[in-house]
């Protein structure tokens, strides 16, 4: 049976608690920001050498599954340049015309965040392409025989697009972006400090050792350690005396569906049905997605990295493979030959 998404406590997409809780605990600077040391130095030596030219940061695309800190890190980017930042998404920005009056209202260096670009309709994503590279924009005065094409000078400015999926960005947008940064998966030692940092200001007593329970079953993503570290909460309010160990830990997580790896249903039964109906593979995402009846993008963005990243999943030109690590961790003998 497929999961509910909504229901899906491993899910790393954003939900009303989470963005409620995040307001607070959202870290502002990137001293704050933990991990992602690679792109964390890129950015610190652009966003120094930007203030010192007193001009507008290079336009960033930052990239990677969700939870994963691409929207806390363009808000960190803006707060780093001390300049505003105006937030959108690609689905929102329905026609040009939405586009260019965010565009004209910006101010002088400020940053344009823009939240799953890579579902920008074409049309928008033209009038992308000049403001980026000369910003300004062309508009069309007029119309019929008569109507003629003005250029608007635009602030400098600096576009921070974020996306699960690069791929799916069209080579002229890409291009036009001078930083690049993929996001990694958190260790648990990332986690735990992440995990350290949010029980503190939620007012919550982990020790150790229930720390590195929710860490490792958290799949690399501080979005969902911090949600795991609300459930586990609740249970350590009503079953134990407040304080979150292993043994609360696990049995809470046990409870929830959530297991030592940080599977879950979807994840076991997208694997499962690799191994069992489909021979371990290969076979192409879009079929398995229909065999478990599951939403490709759910697959695509949310299982498939995770399990790549552990070493169930192979990539192959003819789809995905299930490895031995995975036949192991299901209790299956892995077919020789
Ligand atoms: N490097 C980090 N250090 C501390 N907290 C983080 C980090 N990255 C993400 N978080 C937290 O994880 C949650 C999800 O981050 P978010 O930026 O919304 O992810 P994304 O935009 O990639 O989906 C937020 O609560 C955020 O504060
Ligand atoms: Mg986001």
């Amino acid at each position: 049976m497929a999961q509910n998404l909504e229901e899906r406590i491993v899910s790393a997409d954003p939900r009303l608690e989470d963005v409620e809780m995040d307001v607070a605990l959202r870290p502002q600077w990137l001293k704050d920001y933990i991990g992602q040391e690679r792109i964390k130095e890129n950015i610190s030596i652009f966003i120094e050498a930007a203030m010192a030219r007193n001009d507008a940061l290079d336009h960033v695309l930052l990239y990677g599954p969700p939870g994963l800190g691409k929207t806390t890190l363009a808000n960190i980017i803006a707060n780093e340049l001390g300049v505003g930042m105006r937030v959108t998404s690609g689905p929102a920005i329905e026609r040009s015309g939405d586009l260019a009056a965010i565009l004209t209202n910006l101010d002088s260096k400020d940053v344009l965040f823009i939240d799953e670009i890579h579902r920008l309709n074409r049309s928008v994503e033209e009038i992308l392409y000049p403001a980026m590279e000369d910003f300004a924009i062309d508009i069309i005065i007029g119309k019929g025989p008569s109507a003629r094409s003005v250029r608007l000078d635009l602030p400098r400015f600096t576009l921070i697009g974020a996306t699960t999926r690069a791929g799916l960005l069209t080579s002229p947008l890409r291009d036009r972006f001078g930083v690049i940064g993929r996001l990694e998966f958190y260790t648990n030692e990332e986690l735990q400090i992440i995990l350290a940092q949010a029980s503190n200001a939620m007012g919550i007593v982990l020790d150790e050792e229930g720390s590195f329970e929710l860490a490792r079953r958290a799949r690399g993503t501080p979005r969902i350690a911090k949600r795991l570290l609300r459930r586990v909460r609740d249970f350590a309010q009503v079953k134990g005396d407040g304080v979150i160990n292993k043994e609360l830990a696990s049995e809470a997580l046990d409870k929830l569906g959530v297991d030592e790896m940080g599977l879950d249903e979807i994840d076991r039964t997208m694997m499962l049905s690799i191994i069992e109906r489909f021979g371990g593979g290969p076979v192409g995402i879009d079929t398995i997605a229909a065999s478990i009846n599951e939403e490709p993008d759910t697959i695509d963005d949310v299982c498939e990295p995770y399990l790549l990243q552990i070493g169930f999943l192979e990539r192959t030109p003819r789809g995905r493979k299930a490895t031995k690590l995975a036949y192991n961790y299901f209790d299956i003998s892995y077919p020789d030959s």
